[in-house]
């Protein structure tokens, strides 16, 4: 008799791996044992579409054959390099990812993954200024080290807030607006309003940095109105503060940008970015740093450092994924997808179904708000969301959950047929679950 290997995965996982934000007791996790583009499969070979992206960084989809040969040629030259040392990938993984950055921007500091350089932007904006203070929104995830998870906005701060010097602020987002807006104008100039009040109740003197997704991801894809970023900008010039644009999750691609803050008419001091980048295929993060910051420590010792920061793998593989996004119009494919069958899909989707309260997003970065009641916003409960999610898996799709939304992030390399499939799957699952509430 042939193993049962997708038992052994979930009985191994379930006696030995700690998983992330979880209570550990009862999770039934799907076993995920291959990939290719858009698909998945476990090792019975039960396909599912991943509208995932896993954590929202597979932007070049499962397996792509020139980042895999890459990793594989690089291995084999040189599986390793300390950070104190000149790599030839490692240089051109910087010189790639400035490329695709607006002029001003002069180096790449490499880190393991998005939450580390979210701690070494700060560092570096605390240093240049010499002020403390980071000002951050309370719809946003950061990260989960020590700074960067007391940046972020949600639930997850409150466990761990060890850092010093995090102050939070309402960024726009009319659907659930904290300023009684009712067009995106009120709620840009209203937002922007409330921005600089904070600015001044804590001591503008005291305040280092301006740490924004371009678009809030994690918080429910909160495509900015237009101005607000222009109008942060604003706010960091006049009162001497450093703007960090978080790009983990909106960059390479994800928008249908390069860089989501490139529809907005802004520039920021420094970017932080990871996952689509390489698409994960190798752990990797970083921040691009403008011109001027970087010149702080052109005669001063940047006091921060990690034993992979630029690790050859990792470089090799950015190489190749830039590489293979620019030669196979893999941005412009989740720019015109999202335009063409994602957009219209969900909003058909919504038309169809009363718990679907609003559809946001654009590129492959879309989320279903999801309502008990249309006219009061109320959110749906867990229960619904843990329903919808079964509901999902169990016709072959991977979703992506968090609250009460459902985030509808494919890869960027999604075609038009996937996303019909797609959008059939979550027709059926929505109208189970709204049988259920009726
Ligand atoms: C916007 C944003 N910043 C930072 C992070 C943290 O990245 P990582 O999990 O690679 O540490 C995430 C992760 O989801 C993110 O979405």
């Amino acid at each position: 008799m042939t193993e049962d290997l997708d038992a052994v995965a979930k009985e191994l996982d379930s006696a030995h791996v700690f998983h992330s934000w979880s209570a550990q007791a009862g999770l039934d996790l799907p076993v995920i044992a291959g990939g290719s583009g858009t698909v998945v499969w476990d090792h019975a070979g039960n396909r599912m579409l991943d509208f995932s992206s896993q954590l929202v960084n597979v932007n070049i989809g499962h397996q792509h054959p020139a980042v895999v040969a890459a990793i594989r040629e690089q291995a084999e030259r040189l599986a390793t390099v300390g950070p104190a040392t000149a790599n030839l990938h490692r240089g051109r993984a910087a010189e790639r990812i400035l490329g695709k950055a607006p002029d001003g921007f002069a180096k790449v500091f490499f880190t393991n993954g998005g939450a580390d350089a979210i701690e070494n932007a700060i560092r570096m904006a605390r240093l240049h200024t010499g002020r403390d203070t980071v000002l951050s929104t309370y719809r946003s995830y950061h990260g989960n080290t020590g700074a960067a998870i007391v940046a972020t906005g949600d639930w997850r701060r409150m466990p761990n807030q060890f850092a010093r010097g995090h102050v939070h602020f309402f960024g726009p987002f009319l659907y659930r607006t904290e300023f009684w807006a009712t067009t995106p104008e009120e709620e840009c100039e209203r937002a922007l309003h409330h921005l600089e009040r904070v600015i001044q109740s804590e001591g503008p003197s005291t305040i280092a940095a301006l740490l924004l997704e371009s678009v809030p991801g994690t918080a429910g894809v909160l495509v900015p109105p237009p101005g607000y970023l222009a109008g942060v900008r604003a706010l960091a010039d006049k009162y001497g503060i450093v703007l960090i644009l978080d790009e983990v999750m909106a960059g390479f691609g994800r928008t249908g940008r390069w860089f989501a803050f490139q529809g907005h008419d802004v520039l920021p001091d420094l970017i932080t970015f990871a996952k689509g980048v390489n698409s994960g295929y190798v752990p990797v993060g970083g921040v691009i740093i403008s011109e001027q910051i970087s010149a702080t420590f052109d005669e001063r010792v940047f006091p921060g450092g990690l034993t992979y920061s630029g690790h050859p793998l990792a470089a090799a593989s950015i190489v190749a994924a830039i590489g293979a996004m620019e030669s196979e119009g893999i941005v412009e494919n989740a720019r015109r997808v999202g335009e063409e069958a994602i957009g219209p899909g969900l909003g058909e989707l919504a038309a169809r179904h009363p718990v679907i309260g609003e559809v946001r997003g654009e590129g492959v970065f879309w989320a279903l708000d999801l309502v008990a009641d249309r006219d009061t916003r109320e959110p749906v409960g867990a229960d619904v969301v843990a329903r919808l999610k079964k509901e999902l898996t169990s016709r072959g799709l991977l979703p992506f959950t968090a609250e009460n939304r459902i985030h509808v992030v494919p890869p960027c390399v999604v075609t038009d047929g996937e996303v019909h499939e797609a959008m059939a799957i979550y027709d059926e699952a929505l109208t189970s679950v709204e049988a259920d509430l009726a």
